[in-house]
């Protein structure tokens, strides 16, 4: 089936699947499928292995990134998701914090063959220590899978700027495993609400992600 533009910005489909179009062309970041048709190349973004995408087709309100946009993106791992979002924020840059070093690794190589992406080794739980490396972030994301993740979020904050959307992937069972993964999310959007940011939208990532949400927000 043909790749078109989706009804998200900078986001293609084949009427199931989604895409990027790849920066590095010829090189797949995690096994996803490559597709080459006219001029560009795609990159099948899969929603099982990345939440963003899992957000996308849960229905995104808002899908805060376009070629300028500078992120500052938490628990970057190995730069599964990043990826997609080089491809996408050409003319920005992402600040992408990671504290295993195994995982920050290939986030390095990915950086090789990406300008816009700078890879930190770092605890997100310490912006402090790498606060004199970022830019104020149109777009602040984390997906750190710790109980303290609101903590961490809400530390990180003075990074994003006025007017920005800060989105939030929960993990119900790091925040407490015996809890209800509903009222795990009906915590973290109060305590959200009550740093002064509008909760956009909550939405969960069944059936691509289990036991997930993601909360959109953006800052005043
Ligand atoms: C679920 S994975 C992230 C997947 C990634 N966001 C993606 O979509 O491609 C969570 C990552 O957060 C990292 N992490 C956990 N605590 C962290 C912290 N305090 N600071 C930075 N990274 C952290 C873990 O090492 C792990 O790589």
């Amino acid at each position: 089936m043909r790749i078109r533009q989706s009804d998200v910005p900078h986001v293609y489909t084949d009427g199931e699947h989604l895409y990027t179009v790849n920066s590095v062309p010829g090189l797949a970041v995690y096994g996803e499928r490559l597709v080459r048709q006219g001029d560009a190349e795609y990159r099948q973004w899969d929603p099982r292995r990345s939440k963003l995408a899992a957000f996308l087709k849960r229905g995104a309100a808002i899908f805060p990134f376009g070629r300028g946009t500078d992120v500052l993106y938490l628990g970057a791992a190995q730069g599964t998701t990043v990826s997609h979002l080089a491809d996408i924020c050409l003319e920005g840059m992402i600040y992408a914090v990671e504290i295993s070093r195994r995982a920050f690794q290939k986030l390095l190589d990915l950086s090789e063959r990406r300008q816009n992406l700078m890879p930190i080794l770092a605890d997100a739980g310490k912006p402090e220590t790498y606060e004199r490396l970022v830019a104020p972030a149109d777009v602040m994301y984390q997906d750190v899978a710790q109980r303290d993740q609101v903590e961490i979020f809400r530390k990180n904050l003075k990074f994003l700027r006025p007017g920005g959307a800060g989105i939030l992937m929960v993990k119900a069972r790091s925040a407490d495993v015996t809890a209800a993964p509903k009222a795990v999310y009906a915590s973290v959007r109060r305590k959200l609400a009550s740093s002064g940011l509008d909760v956009v939208q909550v939405v969960e990532l069944e059936p691509y992600q289990r036991d997930h949400a993601c909360v959109l927000v953006e800052k005043a």
